[in-house]
């Protein structure tokens, strides 16, 4: 797997139980993953010789992130590695101007959208999608870093003058989506073409980062869900997806609208760990190696996952093992994952599960648990 993070550190836990040899393409012996994992290659993502070497010797290369140069990838499958998403579908993962006129294209519903060229795009986009719209980076962003509401033209020119894009990004401009909640829809699909889909979700996104999961989405009617599970399933059978597919979604009014994917294990599917038959991690390591995939069907009737996530003001927090025996103490029925990285504000360090019938009682646990770790409440 390229990429040291979180989402490959809970891809090594069903590699050690199915038996299957799970090899990390880090940065660096401290990376979340690289702590867990004992075949580690050390490299950068970037490198076409670091790729290589975590090549060497394994059935499958897949990905805990989407910033694999396309080129790098499509030179590994010229050398005879199966990648797994290959890169004609991770593009889509990858630039979302790629994905917009992907789904476009399929007939899938997405919100209108505009390429700026240039600054002096930003006046015609306005005109045509309203004001205030959503100003995006098409790649390289992450957990909201690359997404702006911009209120009028200079605002969006400001934004744009000033924002350095990585290679290849360009601008788009999104109508704002006037949507109640997000919705995730999670799939797994393997290359001979077993597609699973999970229960559809609610996500809750906190200054552009995902910050709750509730699974399955409460008052979704069944069509609706159905719905989303059949765009997902349509997204990964037309862009030829392997492995799990996120499609991260908008419930509106007017229906569900296509925000943007995700071709890896997703934030939105941590609950699976705890709440599922299959978890997204094992069923991502299924279907990158075309097995047959596992149920993916829930445990119980709820389950909530919150994040812990660095605290604006980290002086003085305690390291997150300190609060475990308050925490596990107070509620044995919480599951907790942290991921081993040093305490950074607005970084992702770990969450928290709980799955059970009363989805009140399920949201104030799982929260509660949270900010303890994060230091916003001390009992
Ligand atoms: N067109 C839109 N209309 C309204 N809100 C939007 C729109 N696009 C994005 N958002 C808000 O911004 C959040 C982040 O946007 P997006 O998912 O495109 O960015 P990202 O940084 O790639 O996200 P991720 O955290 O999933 O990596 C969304 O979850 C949503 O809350
Ligand atoms: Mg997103």
């Amino acid at each position: 797997m390229v990429g040291g993070g979180q989402l490959s550190r809970m891809t090594a836990a069903p590699a050690t139980a199915l038996g299957v040899g799970f090899r990390v393409l880090a940065l660096d012996p401290q990376e979340s993953a690289a702590q867990v994992t004992a075949d580690v290659v050390l490299g950068r993502h970037d490198d076409l010789d670091a790729l290589r070497r975590l090549a060497d010797g394994c059935a499958v290369v897949t990905f805990d992130h989407e910033h694999v140069p396309v080129d790098h990838l499509r030179a590994l499958v010229d050398g005879g590695v199966a990648v797994r998403p290959g890169p004609d579908a991770l593009v889509h993962a990858q630039d979302k101007i790629t994905m917009r006129e992907a789904l476009d294209r399929a007939g899938l519903p997405c919100p209108a959208w505009r390429h700026l060229a240039t600054p002096d795009d930003v006046e015609s986009a306005g005109a045509a999608l309203g004001w205030p719209f959503v100003l995006k980076v098409s790649r390289g962003g992450y957990d909201g870093r690359g997404v702006w509401i911009v209120t009028d033209a200079d605002e969006a020119r400001h934004v744009m003058e000033r924002t350095p894009l990585v290679p290849g990004a360009r601008w788009l401009a999104e109508e704002r989506v006037p949507f109640t909640r997000e919705l995730a829809a999670q799939v797994a699909r393997s290359p001979h073409g077993q597609a699973v889909a999970y229960p559809v979700v609610r996500t809750v996104q906190v200054d552009g980062m995902c910050s709750e999961v509730v699974a399955p989405c409460p008052d979704l009617p069944e069509e609706m869900a159905l719905e989303a599970q059949r765009i997902a399933l349509e997204i990964a059978r037309v862009l030829d997806v392997t492995g799990m597919l996120a499609v991260e979604l908008f419930d509106t009014p007017a229906g569900i609208v296509v925000n943007e994917l995700a071709m890896r294990p997703h934030n939105s599917g941590h609950w699976t760990i705890d709440g599922a038959v299959t978890s997204q991690f094992e069923n991502h390591l299924r279907a990158v190696l075309d097995l047959p995939l596992g149920d993916p069907r829930s445990l119980a009737r709820w389950a909530v996952m919150v994040n812990i996530v660095g605290p604006a003001d980290i002086e003085g927090l305690l390291p997150l093992y300190d609060a475990y025996r308050h925490v596990l103490a107070r509620d044995p029925g919480v599951k907790v994952h942290l991921y081993g990285k040093e305490i950074r504000a607005g970084r992702k360090l770990g969450h928290v599960t709980v799955i059970g019938d009363d989805l009140d009682d399920l949201l104030a646990r799982a929260h509660h648990a949270a900010d303890y770790f994060m230091g916003v409440i001390d009992e």
